[in-house]
């Protein structure tokens, strides 16, 4: 199970997400906003904590730029956060990195390429290289 959460500037896009990943079958749960005013950090960290507990397999943040979304995600233990405006690096997120919360802009990515970026990422495996393994590895040293 995926989870997403937005800020008032991704919400718009949040809500296409979930319309398209649902129209899949692919169940996904809404932990905000509604799109009212609200502070980024709070969603990303309710997110992460639930994607690092395990609740949910992996995560989707979107806020203006998916800055914001990263930079708090990536400040959370277990979280790998990766943004990306392109499908190359949303496979490469995945396949390198085992990012953990993709991260979108909804004021910088277009739904239709939206949609493409969360299905490659969706459906993109980590590629148990050795190298990546270790680097993930280093990744979580960075974190004590
Ligand atoms: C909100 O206006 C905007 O700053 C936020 O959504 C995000 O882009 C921050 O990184």
């Amino acid at each position: 199970m995926i989870a997403i959460a937005s800020d008032h500037a991704g919400y718009a896009l949040k809500q296409t997400i979930i319309e398209h990943l649902t129209a899949q079958g692919i169940q996904i749960a809404d932990l905000g906003c509604g799109g009212e005013p609200v502070d980024y950090p709070v969603y990303a960290e309710k997110l992460c904590r639930a994607v690092a507990a395990g609740e949910y397999e992996r995560g989707i943040l979107v806020c203006g730029t998916g800055i914001g979304m990263s930079i708090a995600a990536n400040k959370m233990p277990g979280i790998r956060a990766a943004l990306c405006g392109d499908c190359f690096s949303a496979a490469m997120s995945r396949a390198h990195n085992d990012a953990n919360v993709l991260c979108l802009g909804g004021r910088v990515v277009g739904s239709e390429l939206a949609k493409m970026i969360v299905d490659t990422y969706l459906t993109t495996g980590f590629s148990n290289g050795e190298s990546h393994i270790r680097r993930i590895g280093m990744l979580k040293e960075l974190e004590k």
